[in-house]
């Protein structure tokens, strides 16, 4: 009997459900026959997903746009959705993105359910009920919340999944796993030793990841204090992808991220602050990532710069960055704007580059 799990997450909106286990995603299909489908078009070939009822999209960080949710809110009227229908969406973070925007915009609100299909979406970005939307060259700058009313989690997806997909989505859960606490990471660390490429092994480790992730999202829903922590290495990871023209994934630069933000807290604080264990384990995931020095050394660090000082983030006091803590967990710091600053960011980041690609 394959594992199964169930959580509930508390949210303003009402209370939605979790569902992890091997055959759920045919469950929920079979529930809901006939409500209105927008899905990742890797799945364009199957035949459950069919074209009546499906409105496809390419997983790419240009159609996590305004303009790609116009595109597919036209798409559902087209297909004659109404205001009572319940939309279903299919895929990894992107998709999850926009179509939870068009959720919560189409006829002011539909109610809908999330199937998370990558790894990442898994363990992370299918719990929280966030849309993040790129707005020109500025990356999840727009954006609302209006979580799903159910989600499955169908640990099946993961067989057909890229290795930089994979480990990238290992990276997301690294990182929620160590911004909770070192007991947190010690159970991730256990777990993900028994992951498998085909997923065997993930139900418990999402479990657990998500388990982490439901704290910081219910203390602070709309990330305005704890849940800011989950910023860990996304700062970097932001700028990366603008700076590579998102020739990196989401998920590897994040790896990248942890590894570059722990190397900014020993240039700060000497080191004393070095977490080696950490960084080795995000090396490893970050290494499965093919070709990959050869995109990084495409980088343009100029656009990384602009990308770093620009971030939403940051305040009028200075620059916030969200950094390992002496004893585990993460914390946030303030660094004083301007040139130094930028010396030691910028070092960083080729610190950690050299680290996993040398
Ligand atoms: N809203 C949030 O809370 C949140 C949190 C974290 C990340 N994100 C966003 O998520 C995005 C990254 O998401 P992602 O890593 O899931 O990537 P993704 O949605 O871009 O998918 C990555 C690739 O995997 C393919 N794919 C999807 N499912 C597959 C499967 N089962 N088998 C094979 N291929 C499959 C896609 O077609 C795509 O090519 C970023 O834009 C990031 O900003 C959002």
């Amino acid at each position: 009997m394959p594992a199964s799990f169930d959580l509930t997450i508390r949210a303003s909106t009402g209370a939605y459900d979790v569902r992890i286990g091997e055959g759920v995603f045919g469950e929920l299909l079979a529930q809901r026959p006939d409500d209105p489908i927008i899905a990742d078009d890797f799945f364009a070939d199957r035949p459950e997903l069919d074209e009546q009822r499906a409105l496809f999209m390419a997983a790419e960080e240009s159609n996590k746009t305004l303009a790609g949710a116009e595109r597919l809110i036209a798409g559902l009227r087209d297909r004659g959705t109404g205001r009572s229908d319940q939309l279903l969406a299919v895929g990894g973070g992107i998709t999850q993105d926009v179509a939870t925007l068009v959720a919560s915009l189409y006829m002011r609100g539909l109610v809908w359910s999330f199937v998370p299909t990558t790894l990442l979406a898994m363990a992370d970005s299918c719990i929280g009920g966030k849309s993040s939307i790129n707005v020109g060259p500025y990356k999840n700058l727009a954006g609302n919340f209006h979580p799903p009313a159910v989600i499955v989690v169908d640990p099946a997806f993961i067989a057909t999944l890229e290795a930089e997909d994979r480990a990238g989505g290992l990276c997301e859960a690294m990182k929620i796993s160590f911004c909770r606490g070192p007991q947190a990471y010690e159970r991730y660390l256990a777990l993900v030793a028994d992951l498998r490429p085909d997923g065997t092994g993930a139900a418990p480790l999402l479990d657990a990841v998500l388990r982490s992730k439901q704290w910081f999202i219910e203390v602070d829903e709309f990330d305005q204090a704890e849940r800011r922590q989950l910023n860990f290495g996304h700062t970097f990871a932001h700028a990366l992808e603008a700076a590579t023209g998102f020739g990196v994934s989401h998920g590897i630069a994040v790896g990248l991220g942890v590894v570059a933000a722990e190397r900014l807290a020993v240039a700060l604080d000497g080191d004393a602050a070095a977490q080696p264990a950490l960084t080795d384990h995000a090396a490893s995931l970050v290494r499965q990532a093919p070709d990959l020095a050869a995109r990084l050394a495409e980088r343009d660090q100029e656009r990384f710069a602009q990308a770093f000082l620009s971030d939403k983030k940051h305040g009028a006091d200075g620059l916030h960055v969200i950094l390992p803590a002496r004893g585990g967990a993460t914390e946030e710091r303030v660094i004083a704007r301007g040139d130094a600053s930028l010396a030691l960011v910028t070092r960083a980041l080729d610190d950690a580059i050299r680290m996993v690609t040398g």
